[in-house]
């Protein structure tokens, strides 16, 4: 007999469902264990706080057993830097003999792992990080996340539809950031519009005064604008209202990242009115969905799921399906079983595509509005059943 001590959850309050996994004894051969690399520590924590959340409520819900076998989270903190990503993916896969590997907050992090799942033929579950071509870089990659292309067209859509032409694009200069301005440049300008500037900005920015005054200066009739959702999203917004962008007349549209429920009600009246296209909004009306905001709300302090959350949920429910399936083998046999599943999420229906191993989605337009005193991401549109784009190009 040995005691799960494995489980780093030492740091953070906001992990304790997960520590309460791991206080029974269990026997090794009685566990499958399940390496999970999510930022706990550092500028992007907020990602590993909302990913555990979800992964936290799924095995509370359905229970930690399956094919008789007790699953084992092992909680590893990379901190948001890549090599820490792919050192403790390495030790995981090597002295802990994970299962499975997941999380994977941001792009540069997936990207550094996947040969490492490659190599030891470990499904590598990615719960977050959303540059297209992440699914790419391994046969054992499967995503429960998003793409960037995926979720930038309904916006792009709805920018000419609404006779909005000429546009300055403003991102994060890293993947998902060159992702998301080439799909919202390539839907444009098929349609007729302009892009009058292409910027980019470091991925961690905390004055965008000098990127807002160049908007300024290009008059354009809208911004895109692709950044990582969560504190910097609400800075961003706050200065983007300061330096009167929108009393310029300039509307500011984007993926639903800018707008992140985790952070939505900091940025107070400022973020009124935003148009964004996403997968997920905690304001969903599904009965599941409530749900979900309720329990994720009741375990974790009122907290509020945004899309990262249902991604973990949803990794987890892909993962455990899987190993139902195989009885609980990991492997090429793991990553098939996944492959082709399909659910109700709370963000809608979901599939598993079995050619790509990425998720096809429903994407939706939102506004945010105030309902009840609190500002949600309200869905007025959707388009059902979205494939990555990206993937074709
Ligand atoms: C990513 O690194 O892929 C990423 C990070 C933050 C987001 C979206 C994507 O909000």
């Amino acid at each position: 007999m040995r005691t799960k001590t494995s489980l780093v959850c030492s740091v953070l309050a906001g992990f304790t469902a997960l520590a309460a996994l791991a206080a029974t004894p269990v026997r090794a051969a009685d566990t499958i264990k399940i390496g999970l690399i999510v930022p706990v520590t550092g500028p992007f924590s907020y990602m590993g706080r909302q990913i555990t959340a979800g992964v936290s409520l799924y095995l509370a819900e359905h229970g930690a057993t399956v094919a008789g076998k007790t699953v084992e989270i092992l909680l590893k903190d990379d901190a948001g830097l890549p090599d820490n990503s792919r050192r403790l993916a390495q030790e995981l896969v090597v002295n802990d003999k994970v299962a499975v590997l997941a999380g994977f907050g941001l792009t540069p992090q997936a990207f550094s792992s996947a040969s490492i799942a490659t190599q030891s033929k470990t499904p590598m579950v990615v719960m977050q990080a959303a540059t297209s071509s992440v699914t790419e870089k391994s046969p054992f990659i499967v995503r429960t996340s998003m793409t960037l292309p995926q979720v930038t067209g309904g916006v792009a859509e709805w920018a000419y539809k609404n006779k909005i032409t000429r546009v300055v694009t403003l991102v994060s200069d890293f993947a998902p950031g060159i992702d998301a301005e080439k799909s919202f440049k390539d839907h444009l300008t098929a349609n007729g519009g302009q892009i009058l500037a292409a910027l980019r900005m470091p991925m961690i920015t905390a004055d965008f005064a000098p990127y807002l005054q160049r908007v300024m200066d290009a008059k354009p009739e809208a911004v895109f604008v692709f950044l990582p959702a969560g504190s910097s999203a609400a800075v961003f917004m706050k200065q983007f209202s300061e330096r009167g962008l929108g009393k310029a007349g300039i509307r500011l549209l984007g993926t639903g990242d800018i707008v992140d429920d985790d952070v939505l009600n900091d940025m107070g009246d400022a973020a009124l009115g935003t148009i964004t296209s996403h997968h997920y909004s905690a304001a969903h009306p599904s009965a599941m969905n409530k749900k979900f905001v309720e329990a994720i709300g009741k375990a974790q302090n009122g907290m509020r799921p945004n899309f990262m959350a249902v991604a973990g949920y949803d990794g987890m429910h892909v993962i455990m399906e899987g190993l139902k399936a195989t009885r609980g083998a990991g492997g090429e046999a793991l990553v098939n079983a996944m492959k082709g599943q399909i659910f109700e999420s709370p963000r809608g229906q979901v599939l598993i595509d079995a050619q790509t191993r990425d998720i096809v989605q429903d994407v939706y337009l939102r506004k945010v509005e105030r309902l009840n005193g609190k500002l949600y991401n309200v869905e007025f549109d959707v388009e059902k059943f979205v494939k990555d784009p990206g993937k074709s190009r």
